[in-house]
């Protein structure tokens, strides 16, 4: 029975460029969706732009713009970015639209009579110039652990150090650079730490919805069982604003991650009413539709646990999976403005032209898991040419010729019991013939799994086989030789019958060129229960189907982006910033650019004074929201005091009488909540969380560490 399947991916924001590494998503989730379409199933894949928050309304507002131009625009751009790599979605909305509204502003209602929303005052940098509260990322000064100037007001580029704005030196606005002022404004939360939303995540974690590393992962966000880590959620911003108003909020916008997943129902509601479909049976709790979100891992937080509760306490049905999948990098680092590696859709198109290139290599790298994707541009060039064109295109190039040639265009169902030679030839073309039809539900179940990577490994390895069976054969011995003119039309049959399965199995990664072929062979377009049928019947004229690669359009194309790019802000990040406090920006850059050299001397390592230090006391810091203080001992007369920016991932009381590791000889300073003297150590990566450091056992107070 055909399956009803929703599909979204991430909603790209709309006030930047697409560029390859958003690319990896909308091509793995575009391969999926048109399998599934393939396969016969009912399936919509939708998606639109992200439109709302302070950076949008700022940058309409540099451009002389209003946001409504500035989106339009951006939506354009990014559709026709979209359509070049042959993304297809069923509809590409906004979430700066009448549905998205209604829906969000109805979650809101819901949520609120469930009693899951509490105003509370908080205190917030606000620019007086300006007249506006400012995200962390349009706060700037110097940084309060490495003292470098101009960092942002959620991290810091130069050292890495996460601390709250009110933390930096010197603070002042980005937008306007007046000294910000603290104001208290009244929030909207959603009570996530509610013990219905704790028990409801808890459940629908273990119901089989996420990957492995995604469910670890949001079990340590969770806790253990009976600890509740979960922290309430601002979901509202004071205006100016670019969003939607709450209801009987005048003046308070919904926070642009509110919104944005409810784009994905506003976005199929625009469907739902192009084509009249049922609305609530994908939607309502209970629905039997199945209902898929493609992430990048650093949006699980999102949509792992805001999203799903959101939907779960509003009367909605939740997501049946969640798919994320890992960051690009390019050529083994991450993308880099200054080595020409940060490149957009755009760009690549201009260069490159043919988008199918890039889905072909992202599909051969793409495995469903969360790992990072590497496109590393020599190998692109050399995996492109040779599977597709040095073993696929080359099946029908060598063959099709001698069909127009010398059958008039026709391929026949040979007859293979005339004589005892016959038999045997065309016995080798139909056993391989039905390996190829065998090999179907192993593809299959590799493109449903997202295992992309390991259909294609089985489909050059048939590639391989067809060609084996074409030298074996060599149809261009046979057209020179008397007599043997029914047997190279058979051969050439059986190539072109390969070729039709190879086709058919690659298709949703490469549906331009599918439908080449299938005007080519004369053929409807092929579905996946095709892949049994043996074609006879007329054929058109063999024309080129695709050229190889050339490595100089790569060459320009990273030229091109080292100079075009490099003048470029980094622009696209505020939002994820200031809900997660991530350095997107971090992401991107590369470790020149962070500040690090490439090596340092063993006197400049030694010049940091790294101690054991026992947390013999740790407690909250009245009216500060990520500090904690730390009292250590390192084995001196009198503990030290640190304040570490560590609240959000540590309960105070579990650290007592724990053994870590501290910056002795930081310079002492002075902050809001009093001296600190020193710093404690913590990992972090590119997903929430934040580990400090354990030394083995054994390890003194004060032990240097060296
Ligand atoms: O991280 C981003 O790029 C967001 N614009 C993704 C939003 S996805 C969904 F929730 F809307
Ligand atoms: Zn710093």
């Amino acid at each position: 029975m055909a399956r009803k399947i929703l599909v979204t991916s991430a909603l790209p924001y709309a006030n930047g460029s697409i560029h390859l590494g958003h690319l990896v998503e909308y091509i793995q989730t575009d391969i999926w969706v048109r399998f599934q379409k393939m396969r016969g199933n009912e399936c919509h894949y939708v998606c639109a732009d992200d439109t709302h928050g302070t950076p949008i309304m700022l940058r309409a507002e540099k451009e002389g713009i209003t946001p409504e131009q500035l989106i339009a625009r951006v939506w354009q751009e990014h559709f026709d970015d979209f359509s070049a790599f042959h993304i297809a979605f069923d509809n590409y909305g906004s979430t700066n639209s009448g549905e998205t509204k209604e829906l969000a502003q109805g979650i809101y209602r819901k949520l609120r009579a469930e009693k899951l929303i509490e105003t509370r005052s908080i205190e917030q940098y606000y620019d007086p110039v300006k007249q506006m509260f400012l995200p962390d990322r349009f706060i700037k000064g110097e940084c309060p652990k490495c003292h470098a100037k101009d960092q942002y007001g959620d991290n810091c580029e130069v050292c890495g150090a996460a601390y709250a704005p009110t933390e930096l030196i010197e603070p002042y606005s980005a937008v306007s650079g007046a000294k910000p002022e603290l104001r208290n404004s009244d929030h909207y939360f959603f009570k996530l730490s509610d013990p219905r939303c704790q028990a409801f995540l808890r459940q629908w974690t273990k119901s089989d919805t996420l990957q492995t590393e995604a469910s670890n992962k949001m079990q340590e966000w969770l806790g253990a069982a009976g600890e509740n880590k979960l922290t309430d959620w601002d979901i509202s911003r004071d205006a100016p604003y670019f969003g939607f108003e709450i209801p009987d909020a005048p003046g308070k916008y919904f926070y642009v991650w509110l919104d944005a997943p409810v784009g994905y129902m506003g976005s199929f509601r625009q469907l739902c009413a192009k084509q009249g479909i049922d609305f609530d049976a994908f939607w309502k709790q209970g629905s039997d539709a199945e209902l898929y979100h493609f992430i990048g891992k650093d949006i699980l937080y999102f949509h792992a646990l805001f999203w799903p509760a959101m939907l779960e306490h509003a009367g909605y049905r939740t997501p049946t999976k969640l798919f994320a999948h890992g960051f690009l990098t390019v050529n083994g680092e991450k993308m880099s403005k200054s080595r020409g590696t940060f490149i957009t859709a755009r760009s690549y198109v201009e260069h490159v032209k043919n988008t199918e290139y890039l889905r072909y290599y992202y599909a051969a790298k793409l495995n469903g898991t969360m790992e990072d994707l590497d496109l590393n541009l020599d190998d692109f060039v050399a995996k492109v040419n040779s599977d597709l064109i040095g073993k696929y295109i080359n099946i029908a190039s060598r063959t099709a010729g001698f069909i127009s040639k010398k059958f008039g265009g026709s391929i026949t169902k040979f007859n293979f019991t005339d004589t005892k030679s016959d038999h045997v030839r065309a016995s080798a073309g139909l056993e391989l013939w039905g390996k190829f039809v065998d090999a179907e539900s192993q593809i299959a179940d590799s493109y449903e799994s997202r295992d992309f990577g390991k259909a294609i490994r089985e489909i050059m390895r048939l590639a391989d086989l067809a060609n084996e069976y074409v030298n074996e054969q060599a149809p261009w011995v046979l057209a020179k030789q008397e007599g043997q003119d029914e047997r190279l039309q058979e051969v050439c049959t059986v190539s072109l019958n390969l070729f039709r399965i190879l086709t058919l199995y690659l298709k949703p990664i490469l549906p331009k060129l599918a439908e080449q072929v299938e005007s080519f062979l004369n053929i409807e377009p092929l579905i996946w229960s095709d892949a049994e049928d043996f074609l006879d019947g007329k054929i058109n004229d063999y024309s080129h189907l695709m050229t190889r690669l050339d490595p100089k359009l790569i060459e320009a194309m990273v030229a091109a982006n080292k100079e075009s790019l490099q003048a470029a802000a980094p622009v696209q990040s505020e939002q994820r910033h200031a809900a997660h406090q991530q350095n997107q920006a971090k992401k991107e850059m590369t470790e020149a650019e962070k500040g690090f050299e490439p090596y340092i001397s063993i006197d400049d390592f030694m010049k940091v004074d790294l101690r054991v230090a026992k947390i013999v006391n740790a407690e909250h810091v009245e009216g500060a929201e990520k500090l904690l203080k730390l009292t250590l001992d390192i084995g001196e007369e009198k503990p030290r005091t640190v304040f570490a920016g560590i609240k959000s991932a540590y309960d105070p009381e579990l650290l007592k009488g724990r053994l870590t590791v501290m910056v002795a000889n930081l310079a002492p300073r002075k902050m809001k909540f009093g001296m600190s003297e020193g710093m404690v150590l913590a990992a972090s990566g590119e997903a929430p969380g934040l580990y400090i450091l354990s030394p083995d056992s054994g390890a003194q107070p004060g032990m240097r560490i060296k």
